[in-house]
């Protein structure tokens, strides 16, 4: 990757009306596309560009560039991932402070077909992989607000299989590390629906790790683990 390309400033010129039609367009097609997504096998492994991952980490003039670029896409995310990387709707996930090493490499596999959704993979093909790595340093670096939801209900089982079987990777505080994904405070209805998928593998995300470590979960587990993350700070 070229770092000058970074700073173009390319893809929606600044509030014109073609701006506003396609993400009025980009909109409808996605709330049609919402929850009614095809189940279709993992056809491909994802391939991460780990130079590009490694400068973005190590290289602060790169991760600066690449940063601005972030934040103006970042305008059009924002209609569901929400202004602040907390998403309003409950089965979009919050981004902020999410680890960038997982970020980088959800994205990639939206474009590569490794987690498929519909609306995701269209609309991350549809950008350059300079644009992908700085939304990337974006949400990285926005700090993760609370939801404010707390489920007072939650019980001690959820605790009890937290620390049996989701903290060694998952972190004792839900905050993941370089690559395993931050948890806390995440939508209850999101963790839900993404256990789920991964227990049955119902083919939208495949992962052997978290196959394995949902595989003993019941549905009751499953919404006590997802309370008690939503809860998570
Ligand atoms: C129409 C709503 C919508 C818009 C607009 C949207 N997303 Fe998403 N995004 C979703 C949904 C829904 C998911 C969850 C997909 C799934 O797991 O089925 C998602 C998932 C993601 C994930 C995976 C997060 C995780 O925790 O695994 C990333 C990263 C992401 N989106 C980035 C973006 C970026 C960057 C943009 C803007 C370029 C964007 N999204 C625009 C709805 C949207
Ligand atoms: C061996 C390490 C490991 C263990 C143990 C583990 N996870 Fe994970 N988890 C991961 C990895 C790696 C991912 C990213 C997988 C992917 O790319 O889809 C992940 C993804 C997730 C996600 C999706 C996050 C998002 O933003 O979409 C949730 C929710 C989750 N784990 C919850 C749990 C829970 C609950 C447990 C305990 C029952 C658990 N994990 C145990 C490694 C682990």
């Amino acid at each position: 990757m070229d770092p000058s390309s970074l700073n173009e400033n390319r893809l929606y010129p600044s509030r014109s009306p073609v701006f506003f039609l396609l993400k009025g367009i980009l909109l409808v097609i996605a709330l049609f596309s919402l929850g009614t997504l095809p189940c279709r096998a993992q056809q491909q492994q994802p391939i991460i560009d780990m130079e590009t991952l490694n400068r973005l980490i190590n290289d602060k003039a790169t991760a600066d560039a690449a940063f601005v670029t972030g934040k103006r896409i970042s305008e059009f995310c924002s209609n569901c991932h929400g202004d602040k990387g907390v998403s309003v709707l409950p089965e979009v996930p919050n981004l902020a402070e999410q680890n960038i090493h997982y970020l980088f490499r959800q994205i990639e596999l939206f474009v590569h077909g490794g987690r498929r959704n519909e609306f995701m993979e269209g609309l991350m093909k549809f950008l350059k992989p300079e644009e992908r790595a700085g939304l990337a340093v974006y949400y990285n670096r926005m700090k993760a607000v609370p939801t404010g939801k707390t489920y007072p209900e939650t019980d001690k089982l959820a605790k009890i299989r937290f620390v049996q079987l989701c903290q060694r990777c998952h972190g004792p505080h839900g905050r993941g590390d370089e690559t395993i994904p931050r948890i806390a405070g995440q939508h209850y209805e999101y963790i839900a629906l993404t256990l789920h998928r991964y227990r049955d593998k119902t083919g939208e995300r495949l992962n052997a790790e978290m196959t394995n470590n949902t595989h003993w979960l019941t549905d009751k587990d499953i919404e006590a683990l997802a309370r008690y993350l939503a809860s998570m700070k």
